[in-house]
């Protein structure tokens, strides 16, 4: 059933069709299943606007110079970017592959930041070719291979590097990334950052503008992001002063966290923005330092909340006394955060929306896999075969970690708005998939 409590975890324009089902940036989701087939993913470009807005507001108003990237990986989409261009976005990306994407998509490559613990020579010269805004330096194997391309092409860029604070954000291990046992980064503690800071300040043509870090993804807690901007600005503040460095910029990553389920209570995005913005401000002022422009990389709080997945029935098993398997045409292929993570979801049943919650079941996916499982007891109406069962915030870390696993193929991607909806990414076929075998 369809309650107020759930309405806060789909997308912004999402209402009740009484009797009927939902809609969507006025499309009716019964319709849209009934037109694209399923699994089908639905994105609300009124969401994807509003939070874009809402980060540029709410940052910008407590510190002007903020540029916001979204970070790639959450999902992309070349429709996806030309929409976050508009709105002023930057981007994050973490290969060459997100990095073509974005350009295709009409991203200004000056406003691309690159990501990542393994870059290889060959991406990096083509970003590089290309007029990549940042290159986040990650480790010295980087530095080595900046430095030759430097001087290989005679050319510059801009770079920071990225340390690791050894902050916890409490978050799911594999999600956490600011702590010393971590691949990602130079860490402060073991002395590698400073190392790291001086070699890229040996080189000519490496303009090292700042540092970045980011401690890792759906974080609940806003004192992590205090003690992290405290750590890199003492930090940078060493730096400067023991060598011939400038903090220009600092980059707090993203991680901003979303609700999945009506029990979870994120901070909001003015509270996130009060922490960061405080706590920079605070640290430079009492370093005497001038302000550096601030970045921030969110990325599942921009995707997620905007898109919705929509399955089908197909078998139910019951078994008496034990549990109701209801399985659906999607599943781990599509969505491997709860087979990954143990995440949870919420779901509804579009076209029972205002039937109330009888029974509860098991939503299964339809992999070769025990483990294949969306969500695990879920208080649903009378399920039947041909239900459509909708799971908001699903625009985030889905699309882009997903599989062919089975050989299933990956969902058609639908952006609504204003009562159109278009084809943002077409549904895989059997061809598309076999395409690249050789036979
Ligand atoms: N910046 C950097 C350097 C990152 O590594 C990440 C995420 C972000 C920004 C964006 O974080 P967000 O705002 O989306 O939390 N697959 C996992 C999430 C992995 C996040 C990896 N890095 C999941 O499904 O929960």
């Amino acid at each position: 059933m369809f309650t107020k409590e759930i309405e806060k975890i789909f997308p912004n324009t999402t209402k009740v069709i009484p009797n009927k089902d939902l809609e969507i940036g006025g499309c009716s989701l019964v319709e849209l299943a009934n037109t694209y087939g399923t699994p089908l993913y639905v994105f609300d470009e009124s969401t994807v606007r509003e939070r874009c807005k809402t980060f540029i507001e709410e940052f910008r108003s407590r510190y002007p110079e903020t540029h916001v990237a979204y970070a790639s990986k959450a999902f992309i989409n070349q429709k996806l970017t030309s929409i976050l261009s508009e709105e002023g976005m930057g981007m994050d990306v973490v290969s060459l592959g997100e990095f073509i994407a974005a350009k295709q998509g009409g991203m200004d490559t000056s406003k691309i930041h690159l990501h990542g613990n393994n870059k290889s020579p060959e991406e990096l010269e083509y970003v590089i070719s290309n007029n990549i805004g940042r290159i986040i330096i990650d480790n010295f194997d980087e530095i080595e291979n900046l430095s030759n391309i430097i001087k290989s092409k005679n050319c510059s860029i801009k770079a920071l590097i990225r340390i690791s604070p050894g902050v916890d954000p409490h978050t799911h291990s594999y999600i956490s990334t600011g702590i010393l046992d971590s691949k990602f980064g130079f860490a402060i503690e073991t002395g590698d950052a400073e190392k790291a800071i001086k070699q890229c300040l040996e080189i000519d043509g490496l303009d090292l503008v700042g540092i970045h870090c980011h401690i890792g993804s759906q974080i609940f807690e806003i004192e992590p992001y205090n003690d992290a901007m405290d750590i890199s600005v003492n930090f940078a503040v060493n730096m400067a002063n023991n060598y011939n460095f400038i903090l220009s910029e600092i980059s707090i990553g993203g991680g901003f966290a979303i609700a999945y389920t009506q029990n979870e209570n994120p901070p909001s995005v003015k509270e996130y923005a009060e922490i960061i913005t405080n706590a920079l401000k605070n640290a430079c002022a009492s370093n005497n330092i001038e302000l550096p422009k601030l970045i921030i990389e969110p990325g599942r709080a921009i995707a997620g909340p905007s898109g919705v997945a929509i399955y089908r029935v197909g078998s139910i098993k019951d078994i008496p006394n034990i549990r109701k398997y209801v399985s659906v045409d999607g599943g781990m292929g599509d969505n491997i955060r709860p087979a990954l993570y143990e995440s949870e979801y919420e779901a509804v049943v579009l076209n029972k929306i205002d039937q109330e919650n009888t029974e509860i079941v098991t939503i299964a996916g339809k992999y070769c896999e025990s483990g294949d499982i969306l969500i695990k007891d879920i208080n649903l109406p009378h399920i039947e075969k041909d239900d459509l069962i909708c799971i908001p915030a699903s625009g985030a870390y889905c699309i882009p970690m997903s599989s062919n696993y089975n050989m299933n193929l990956k969902p058609a991607v639908i952006l609504v708005q204003d009562g159109k909806s278009e084809i943002i990414r077409k549904r895989e076929t059997y061809d598309d998939i076999l395409s690249l075998e050789v036979f």
